[in-house]
This record gives structure tokens, C-alpha cells and sequence, in this order.
């Protein structure tokens, strides 16, 4: 061989090599630029340029109520140019990248995605710093008087995150596929004590000045902040509620059983990831059950019954622990990822403290809420699919019945079929090899036929359950004999007029749910007051069988004792949505549009934006 020829050789196979490198180098670029899919409720453009750690340092301002200070977000970095960030009616003061101020646009404002922040940076840029404010549209924040809150001393401040909220308290890359760390600084009243989905203080700092630290990544709808006079009180080494001070005892009673709850998850599906489990009770305007921002559940306290009848609420925020939290839905179209398998985790951890009956039951109230909600859906059949397409819609649409129980269907009737044991063995593992992740519907269908169904053989009709519309015929069908035994006891009443007291005296708060909201759609108002004389059910002080009692006493014009008064006071009071928006949608099925917002009138400025927009939409209500 000459020398010619070798080195035509070796040119030609540095070349080859070199080739290779890059198609190396562009394939990993191509798997690593598709890490995040397309979705329709953030403008941020992560596959360029995402945030991976947040360092936050603001003020809480109760004066001007106002939120002020800086958002600074290292960066993983594809060579970008610019790096994009979800904003909704914030002001951008100020810019810096890698520490020196920067170019910033805010571009066309949408009604429903709010502003995207376009940031100039270079391809080595690995930190940016926004300067900001929040303003007095912000739809997170809700500032609550001293005369809002339990103990009427001193305001009050909670943040609500999910679905595309965190926008409008911190410019963020508000998707859920978005994963980061953070650390906070945050500064109140020194009255006041700040507690965040982080690490967290038990007693108040003497200057008002709070540090935070979330060390696992999470997702930006779980960034949560509560400000305001509370206390702390373990109910174990790892659990304990926060609550104001005339709440707190109360609290810790009423959840006294958390760490059993918390033993009988990792039971199922492995360790609790996020180290601390705690509670805070907020103030009646709260618009959820509870909202399960990481290591602290935020609560209705609408949930102290007394009795700890009303727990399922944490089972479930608890349960989101693992499906939520450590496997979180990509998009919003996917929220019954979330939503479903916690509903079915919940039932699960019911089943395991209290026994199948109880489970039962709560599944039972859960199937009914489904048929309505399909039944309620007949013109947009759409809506029933649990893989939705939410493209212009808000992603609160998406939180109905269907994510939550026909998702709960869909989990139990495959457990049905493959046996309980093999269900288990899947969703311990699909938990374990996804945690810290994000799924989507397709990848959540393609993992349960590879490690469920082909492993074991099984055919199911997945594709049924979560493309199609309604519920599939093949939907396990859940029994309960104290349930047939409470419809048993409506028929009594009703044929005879009498009411035997005995028969409800060892009822769950599910079987009087169960028995008051199945009365026949013509009861009279003379039988609601036999039944209403003997329980005494206007004068309830269970949450639960107030409101389903409330939305009886609307549909059937009952107004004796005074459940007239009780209603106002309970709508005034109480802004969790989905209460509220039961006993209003009674107002409006039963022809009293007119009655309901003469209360709405009083009771609007108490709600925080998700239960008035929701309510304003119901009512045609224009401020
Ligand atoms: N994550 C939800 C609350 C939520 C959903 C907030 C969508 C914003 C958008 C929470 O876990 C939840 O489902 N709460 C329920 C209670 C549960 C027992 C069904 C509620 O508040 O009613
Ligand atoms: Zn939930």
C-alpha cells in the first residue's frame, strides 16, 4: 500500500468517524429536544430552553396586597436564543441573564393563557432573574380580612396553583411537564407565619422572614404559599396540621388518623417520596376539599365534622402523593391520570383503614356521580372521554366527574379483571419507574399492555374506556347492602309517613348522603319536613349532608326550620366550588335563578376567583 492510498484510507475513515459523531450527537440532541410534547395551556418552549431549579425571594405586602421580588431559574440550556416564561397579569420590572440585564417582550395578552415572557438570552446563558409584581387581577391569590378567617384577628393569604394559576403570582414555564427544584425567601408581617409546598417552619420566625427548600422537583401548579396566624401540632413524627389557633386541636383530632392512612399508601404502592406529610386548614373560602401541594395538603376546613367522618378528602390529597406528585400528567388533556388513579388510590387506602363496606359505599356514591355527570353530557358526548382535547378551553372544563370517577371505573374494573394481586404488582412498579416524571395518556396505554396485559395474557377494552364516549358496558359493578338497606328506609318513609329514628342511628355520613339524595324526584315538601322533624338535617353540622340536604330543600321548595337562612348563611360562608356550585345549579334546575343571586350578590366576594368564575358562568352573572 502506498502512501497515497493510506492516507486517502485514513482521510476517508476520519471522515466516516466523524460523521458518525455527529449523527451520534444530533441523535441525542433530536431524543433530548423531543423530551417535552406539544400542549395547548403553556407558551413556554421547554424543548429550547427549560427551567430546572427556582430560587424565589419576594415580599408579602397585606397593605397594598401585592406579592413583590425576584423569580431566577437556572436553566437547562439547548443553544437557545431566547427562553419563554408563562405570565398573567404580572409587571415585568426588570431582566437579568447570568446577571446582567437583558432584553424581555411580553407578548399578546390571552384571556385564558395570560402573557408569554420572551427573554433574550445566549446559547451559554444558564441563569435568567425576573423582577416582578403581582397585581390585583391575579386569579392565585386570595386575601382574605381578619373577618374571613376562624379566629378574625389577622389576614390571611393562600395561593392556588393548579391547573394554569401559578402564572399569575410567579412568571414560570407553567407546565406540568415542567419539573423543578426550588428554594424561597419570603418576608411577611412578623405576625404571620409563611408556610409553603416545601420544607417548613413549625413556629414563627421573630422578624417575619421565612426560607423554604424543595429538594425533589416538582410541578409548577404545586407551588403553594399560605400566610397568616397559625400553629402547628404533630399527629406524627412525620404528619402534623397547621391551622389557626382557634381550628388547630380540632384539626389534629379530626385527622388524628393520617399516619395510618400514610402507612396503608406505602403499603400499596411504595415509600412516601416527599419525606413530611402535613395538613392546613385554611379558611371556609378555600375553594377545594383539598388541594394536594407537596408535603402540604391544603384544606377546606369544611372537613372537620368532628367525628372524622370526612377523611376520605385526605385519603385522596394524600393519594395524589404518588399519582400526581410523582407521576404527573403532561398535559391537561391527561388529567385523568392525576385525577382517576387517586380516586381509585383513595378508595384503596378507605378499604384498608375502615373495610370493604365502607369502600363500597364511597365507590357506589362515586358511580352515581358518574352517570349523572354522563347523563348531563349527552349533547357533548366529548366531554365523557377521558383523554380530552382542551385546545381554547380552560383546563378547569376538564374537572369533572369523568377524570375522577370514570377513571376511578375504568382502574377498578381492570383490577376486576386481571385480579387484584397482579393490579398491584403493575401499579407499584408503573409507580416506582416513573416517579419524578410526566406521563401522557399513550404512554401510560402502551405501558399497561407491555407489563399488564400481554405479559399476563389478558384482552381488555382499554381503548373503549379512555377514547370513546360514556361507560363501557363491561364497567365492574359495585354493590352495597347498606345502600340497598337506605333505599329500603326511603321507600318506608314515603309510603307510610312515619319515620323510625332507629334505623339511621349507626349511619356513615355516606349512608345519609346516599339517603338524601336519592328521594324521588316527587317528594313533597310536607315529607322533606317529616324527614327534616325527625334528623333534624337542617341543622347538620356535617359539611357534607348539609349541602346535599341544601340542594334537596332548592329542588323541592321545602323551606321549614328555617333552611332558608341556612342555605344563605352556608353559600355566604363556605366557598369550596364544588358545594357551592351543587346548591346554585339546585337554584338554577329548579327555575330561582333570582333567589340564587341575590345571595351570590353577598356571598361573591368572599369566593376566590375559581368558585366565582365558575359560579359567575352558572348564573350568567356579569359584575
Ligand atoms: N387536585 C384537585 C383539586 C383541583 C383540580 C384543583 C383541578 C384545580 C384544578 C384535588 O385533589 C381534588 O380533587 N379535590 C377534591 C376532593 C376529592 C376528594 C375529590 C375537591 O376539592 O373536591
Ligand atoms: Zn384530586
Amino acid at each position: 500500500m502506498n502512501i497515497k492510498n493510506t492516507l486517502v484510507i485514513l482521510i476517508a475513515s476520519i471522515f466516516m468517524i466523524s460523521c458518525n459523531e455527529t449523527k451520534k450527537e444530533e441523535k441525542t440532541a433530536q431524543k433530548k429536544a423531543s423530551k417535552y410534547v406539544e400542549e395547548h395551556h403553556s407558551y413556554a418552549k421547554p424543548n429550547e430552553a427549560a427551567a430546572k431549579h427556582l430560587s424565589l425571594n419576594i415580599d408579602v405586602n397585606f397593605d397594598t396586597k401585592v406579592i413583590s421580588g425576584t423569580a431566577s431559574y437556572e436553566i437547562e440550556n439547548n443553544k437557545a436564543s431566547q427562553i419563554i416564561l408563562d405570565t398573567k397579569y404580572l409587571v415585568i420590572d426588570k431582566v437579568e441573564a447570568d446577571g446582567k440585564p437583558t432584553k424581555f417582550e411580553l407578548g399578546q395578552a390571552d384571556e385564558l393563557l395570560g402573557q408569554p415572557l420572551k427573554i433574550a438570552i445566549n446559547k451559554d446563558t444558564k441563569k435568567i432573574t425576573v423582577h416582578y409584581k403581582t397585581t390585583d387581577k391575579t386569579e392565585a391569590l386570595q386575601w382574605l380580612t381578619p373577618q374571613q378567617t376562624a379566629d378574625k384577628k389577622q389576614p390571611f393569604l393562600f395561593t392556588q396553583g393548579e391547573a394554569i394559576l401559578t402564572r399569575t403570582w410567579i412568571p414560570i414555564q407553567d407546565s406540568p411537564q415542567i419539573r423543578i427544584s426550588y428554594d424561597a425567601t419570603v418576608r411577611v408581617p412578623k405576625e404571620l407565619m409563611a408556610v409553603m409546598s416545601a420544607e417548613n417552619p413549625k413556629e414563627k420566625t421573630a422578624n417575619g422572614e421565612y426560607h423554604f427548600k424543595m429538594r425533589q422537583k416538582i410541578s409548577p401548579y404545586l407551588l403553594a404559599l399560605a400566610v397568616g396566624d397559625i400553629a402547628y401540632k404533630p399527629v406524627s413524627d412525620r404528619a402534623g396540621v397547621y391551622a389557626e389557633k382557634s381550628v388547630v386541636d380540632a384539626a389534629q383530632e379530626e385527622f388524628s388518623e393520617t399516619e395510618k392512612m400514610i402507612v396503608a399508601a406505602e403499603n400499596l404502592y411504595g415509600k412516601y417520596a416527599w419525606d413530611q406529610y402535613d395538613i392546613i386548614v385554611l379558611p371556609p373560602s378555600f375553594p377545594f376539599g383539598g388541594m394536594e401541594n407537596p408535603r402540604l395538603t391544603f384544606a377546606t376546613p369544611t372537613l372537620i365534622a368532628g367525628d372524622k367522618s370526612l377523611t376520605s378528602v385526605i385519603a385522596h390529597e394524600l393519594a395524589h402523593s404518588w399519582s400526581g406528585n410523582l407521576v404527573t400528567n403532561a398535559t391537561w388533556d391527561d388529567f385523568w391520570l392525576n385525577e382517576g388513579f387517586t380516586v381509585y388510590f383513595e378508595n384503596r387506602i378507605m378499604e384498608a383503614l375502615y373495610g370493604k363496606e365502607r369502600a363500597d359505599m364511597l365507590g357506589l356514591i362515586a358511580r352515581q356521580d358518574l352517570d349523572e355527570e354522563v347523563a348531563g353530557f349527552k349533547d357533548a358526548p366529548e366531554n365523557t372521554h377521558l383523554k380530552l382535547n382542551l385546545k381554547g378551553r380552560n383546563p378547569d372544563d376538564g374537572m369533572t366527574s369523568i377524570a375522577y370517577d370514570k377513571g376511578f371505573m375504568f382502574l377498578k374494573t381492570l383490577e376486576k379483571t386481571v385480579g387484584r394481586e397482579k393490579f398491584d404488582v403493575f401499579l407499584k412498579s408503573y409507580f416506582q419507574s416513573h416517579a419524578f416524571s410526566t406521563m401522557t395518556t399513550e404512554r401510560f396505554v402502551e405501558y399497561l399492555n407491555k407489563n399488564l396485559l400481554e405479559k399476563h395474557n389478558i384482552s381488555f377494552n382499554t381503548n373503549e374506556w379512555i377514547y370513546n364516549a360514556g361507560v363501557p358496558s363491561n364497567a365492574f359493578e359495585i354493590k352495597s347492602d347498606k345502600f340497598e338497606n337506605v333505599k329500603q328506609t326511603i321507600k318506608n318513609i314515603l309510603k307510610t309517613n312515619k319515620v323510625d329514628k332507629n334505623v339511621a342511628k349507626d349511619w356513615t355520613t355516606q349512608e345519609w348522603v346516599y339517603f338524601i339524595r336519592n328521594f324521588p324526584e316527587d317528594i313533597t315538601p310536607k315529607q322533606m319536613a317529616i324527614i327534616d322533624n325527625a334528623f333534624d338535617l337542617t341543622n347538620t353540622t356535617n359539611s357534607h349532608k348539609a349541602m346535599v340536604w341544601y340542594e334537596q330543600s332548592v329542588l323541592h321548595n321545602y323551606h321549614g326550620n328555617n333552611v332558608d337562612s341556612k342555605i344563605e348563611e352556608f353559600l355566604v360562608r363556605v366557598g369550596r366550588r364544588w358545594y357551592v356550585s351543587t346548591i346554585y345549579k339546585a337554584f338554577v334546575k329548579a327555575d330561582k335563578v333570582d333567589d340564587a343571586l341575590k345571595i351570590y350578590k353577598k356571598a361573591r366576594a368572599n369566593y376566590h376567583s375559581v368558585t366565582a368564575n365558575t359560579i359567575d358562568a352558572m348564573l350568567g352573572y356579569k359584575k
